[in-house]
């Protein structure tokens, strides 16, 4: 038997994800809900299926078994409450929520219903990850001791809404981008993170978290430096031959043209104009893996480079390129992750507790740069009870 999904929220992420879904063959779309007249008709055109206004809409019209919950990052939390309440399985977008007590909230609100809670699409997800992290617990090139992950993106300077500049609201790059190194470096080290020093800027008119810095240590002695900026000048996808972040051909000629771009148009049409609302589609399938920056890994016997086709074993005889085999669409992988979690009961790569323990290394990220102390992310989360850790 299939398994019947609607989405919720209709904006960018979905365009990104919404592809993987309707090609998985064990999944069919049922449904979209979006309080945009303009998203759900560019949804329903798009996929031939009818979109709600509500939430409570959706419920009460639809016949589905889960929900993919891509709407604003304030509304992750009520709406997969909702749905745990209705016995939904949710695949809820990274960031899981805003605060520690939403997500904890969230991972209750599954447990009690017996539902699924996946957080995802991240790119921890990305299949060159993936097998970074297979290799590392072969054992074969010995254990990690130090991940570096830099990305230097146009994220600040893209068309935003207000929350997605509001620290408060979970706006800034932390919660949006950080988020991203946070689960690729959880993946590969596989041990919990112990303690987290950080630095965090926001120097222009757009007032939030635009660039951070930070030295993550985990239990098992691994140490990973994720350095981030979104200011829109340097772009480090020169240092991949211009693979973008969907593993599509970027323009260097299109580089550093985010502000000036911005500055000429009105912002909320901008942002529109990349969503179903305007018709957007997602770039499909494409010749290189998605990719967040650069990505090295060093363990006792080998560095490991990840690279848009693969990854690149650097040991003591020579550089080994390893190509992993490219999906038939973007995050079919994540998908196929959700089918398999409902219909057959696998385990999914990250789930509300995974989720929590990213956001809870957001949040320390955050303390420990007002703060400017090394902060112990598990200690975010004191009131959450034991039976749900
Ligand atoms: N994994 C990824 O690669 C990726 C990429 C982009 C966005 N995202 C995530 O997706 C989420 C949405 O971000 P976005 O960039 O798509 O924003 P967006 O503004 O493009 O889209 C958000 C959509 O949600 C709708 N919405 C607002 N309130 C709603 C409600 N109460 N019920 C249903 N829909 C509602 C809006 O009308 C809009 O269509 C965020 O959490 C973001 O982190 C993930």
């Amino acid at each position: 038997m299939g398994l019947r999904v609607a989405v919720i929220g209709l904006g960018r992420g979905a365009v990104l994800t919404v592809p993987a879904l309707a090609a998985q063959a064990r999944i069919e779309l049922v449904a979209g809900c979006d309080p945009d007249p303009a998203a759900r008709a560019g949804f329903a055109a798009r996929h031939g299926v009818p979109a709600c206004e509500t939430v409570e809409a959706l419920l009460a019209n639809a016949d589905f078994d889960a929900a993919y919950i891509a709407s604003p990052h304030e509304f992750h939390a009520a709406h997969t409450l909702a749905m745990a309440g209705a016995a939904k399985h949710v695949l809820v977008e990274k960031p899981m929520a805003v605060t520690l007590v939403e997500a904890a909230s969230m991972i209750r609100a599954a447990e009690t219903a017996g539902t699924v809670l996946m957080v995802g699409p991240s790119h921890g997800y990305d299949p060159p990850v993936e097998a970074a992290a297979a290799l590392v617990a072969s054992g074969a090139v010995g254990g990690v001791r130090l991940i570096h992950a830099f990305n230097y993106t146009d994220f600040l300077y893209r068309p935003r809404r207000p929350a997605e500049l509001d620290t408060a609201r979970g706006g800034g790059v932390i919660l949006s981008q950080a988020t991203h190194q946070i689960d690729m470096v959880r993946r590969i080290a596989a041990s919990p993170v112990t303690s987290v020093r950080a630095w965090t800027g926001g120097w222009d008119a757009r007032v939030t978290e635009g660039a951070f810095t930070a030295l993550l240590f985990f239990a098992n002695g691994a140490v990973a430096n994720l350095t981030y900026s979104g200011y829109a000048r340097y772009d480090s996808d020169a240092l991949a031959g211009w693979v973008g972040e969907m593993g599509g051909a970027k323009s260097p000629a299109a580089h550093g043209q985010a502000r000036a771009l911005l500055a000429a148009i009105d912002e909320r049409q901008a942002k529109a104009a990349r969503t179903f609302a305007a018709g957007a589609v997602s770039s499909g399938a494409s010749k290189h893996h998605e990719r967040f920056g650069s990505v090295l890994i060093t363990c006792e016997q080998a560095d490991l480079a990840l690279t848009p086709s693969g990854l690149d074993i650097h040991a003591d005889d020579g550089v080994r390129r390893v190509a992993v085999p490219l999906p038939s669409i973007p995050r079919a992988g994540v998908a196929e992750a959700f089918a398999h979690a409902v219909l057959d009961g696998w385990p999914v790569p990250f789930d509300g507790r995974w989720g929590l323990e990213s956001l809870a290394i957001c949040h320390a990220i955050l303390l420990s740069a007002r703060e400017g102390r090394d902060v112990t992310p598990s200690e975010l989360y004191p009131n959450v009870s034991e039976r749900t850790l």
